[in-house]
């Protein structure tokens, strides 16, 4: 173990505090000390550090307002204001699904820090009557979505996926899928890759100890994907398959429609490189980035870089003028993901999480800070539209596609496990009406569509429909036209059921 090396290189990266303990700790300690640092280019991370700490202090000064425009409608497709198109645009991303040109990408390299629980997200069962994970449920998003393209193209095709993970989080996952016979996808088309990892510092750019032998260590950010495609070869991989549309998601959103059809017909008949789909922000105060233009180029701007005043303001229709919410949803044209891989990604900051993160003292005993004590580095996915000569932005209604997982239910009232579940089920629901279907009580009364909220009824009926069923509330009329159903109701491959009273 060549220990003096690495010590020279630390000693000149000013982080030789590193190596403190270094005399107590056991040889295997040591070993794999002496392995996390040997990897590590520290100049590297001492830049990210500069620049990331420079941009973050000249960000606090400046406001956005006056170099913001918000998204011009020529570049806009609405699902409720383009009610027209919506069919057209779905029609064309199943004929690009069936010809084997679509790739859904997942986002799942987080911490779940705030979730709080010791495995990947994707792996969370939020209490839905089938019990299925985020990843099941995703998965068999995808299995329908194959499906429906197979059968209106008459043609075999696949939807490959690529899972990008961390190292936190890469083993746990890649076993879950394994042990669940990959919920029924190919083996070989579900692809996970690892995300970079960078260490927390403090903030005079120290590299934070979180035990005596070991660095204090997060994933870079889901920015972090264009290194992580560019180091594991992943290109070159979805290029062989002949890959022309990504969908880029978060694992944590339980409303998503992976590999939408609709929203990539619409960006593939736009010809543009890059798209993000949007929610509508119609809270003034709402803490979400809204994508809009930054000095003619297409941004996401953070509520805290815009005052009240640019928040408030209204267009003639009577909306937010910002009200482009981001979702962290997006298309990218392989062309334009190969550039960003290829070219741009050097130029992307890091941005600065300020965070409490537990650290050993000079003698050696773990603190856990009560306020913030240094930094974690990340990078952004949607970073990258900057760069996009084509850009357009789909709007979607939140309570169809958007209700993410954040929160312990303990610890919060919003986007938590509860909400999760509620947003599904409510959705379901509606699937249930639109195709003609109605619930009724114990009493035999028809449960009203909209339920009252004066008795304090404001739960959800219990409703649940397999994706394998249904991708977006499709092909339900056959089983629910004309009929009334008790809650909790499911419906899956086996068929209809219901279960009356203290059901699941
Ligand atoms: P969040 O920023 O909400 O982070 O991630 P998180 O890890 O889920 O939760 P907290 O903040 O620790 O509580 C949004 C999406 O980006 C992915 C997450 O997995 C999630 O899908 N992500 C985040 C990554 O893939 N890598 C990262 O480094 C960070």
């Amino acid at each position: 173990m060549d220990r003096s090396g690495v010590s020279q290189r630390l000693a000149e990266a000013g982080q030789a505090h590193l190596l403190q303990f270094w005399d107590v700790l056991s040889p295997e300690e040591q070993k794999e000390l002496h392995r996390d640092l040997k990897e590590m280019d520290f100049k590297e991370i001492n830049g990210f550090f500069k620049s990331a700490m420079e941009i973050s202090s000249s960000s606090k000064h400046e406001k956005m307002d006056t170099r913001m425009e918000p998204v011009p409608r020529d570049v806009l497709g609405s699902v409720t204001r383009d009610r027209d198109s919506v069919r057209d645009w779905e029609d064309a991303g199943l004929l690009c699904i069936s010809q084997n040109k679509v790739a859904a990408l997942l986002l799942a390299g987080g911490q779940g820090t705030r979730l709080g629980v010791s495995y990947p997200k994707g792996m969370y069962d939020v209490g839905l009557p089938s019990h299925k994970t985020l990843f099941q449920i995703q998965a068999e998003r995808i299995l329908k979505l194959q499906d429906l393209a197979e059968k209106k193209h008459k043609t075999k095709c696949c939807i490959p996926w690529y899972i990008m993970t961390s190292g936190r989080t890469m083993d746990s996952t890649e076993e879950f899928f394994s042990n669940h016979n990959y919920f029924g996808l190919d083996k070989e088309k579900v692809v996970f890759f690892q995300q970079g990892m960078l260490p927390a510092m403090d903030y005079n750019g120290k590299i934070i100890l979180e035990s005596k032998s070991k660095l204090s260590m997060a994933p870079d950010g889901n920015g972090g994907l264009y290194r992580a495609l560019e180091r594991q070869k992943i290109l070159q991989k979805m290029q062989q398959r002949g890959i022309e549309c990504i969908h880029v998601y978060c694992v944590d959103n339980i409303l998503v429609k992976v590999a939408d059809p609709a929203f990539i017909g619409f960006c593939v008949q736009k010809r543009a490189d890059c798209g993000a789909k949007v929610v509508e922000k119609t809270n003034p105060t709402e803490a979400v980035g809204v994508v809009c233009k930054v000095d003619g180029h297409y941004q996401v701007v953070e509520y805290s870089e815009i005052t009240l005043a640019t928040a408030e303001k209204r267009s003639s229709d009577g909306r937010l003028a910002f009200n482009a919410g981001n979702v962290a949803n997006h298309f990218f044209s392989f062309s334009f993901l190969k550039d960003i891989v290829q070219k741009y990604e050097p130029q992307l900051q890091h941005h600065v999480a300020q965070k409490k993160i537990p650290y050993v003292n000079e003698t050696g005993a773990v603190i856990k800070p009560d306020k913030p004590n240094g930094i974690k580095m990340e990078k952004f996915v949607f970073d990258i539209f900057q760069f996009a000569n084509t850009f357009v932005v789909y709007e979607v209604l939140r309570e169809d596609e958007f209700s993410p997982l954040k929160n312990a239910d303990s610890q919060e009232s919003k986007d938590t496990p509860t909400t999760a579940r509620h947003a599904l089920m409510s959705l379901h629901h509606r699937w249930v009406l639109n195709a003609g279907g109605h619930f009724i009580d114990e009493n035999g009364r028809h449960v009203p569509a909209i339920p009252s909220l004066k008795d304090g009824t404001d739960l959800p009926i219990k409703c649940e429909i397999s994706p394998l069923v249904s991708y977006g509330g499709e092909g339900l009329e056959d089983l629910v036209k004309g009929k009334e159903f008790h809650p909790t109701l499911t419906i899956d491959e086996s068929g209809v059921h219901q279960l009356v009273k203290n059901g699941v």
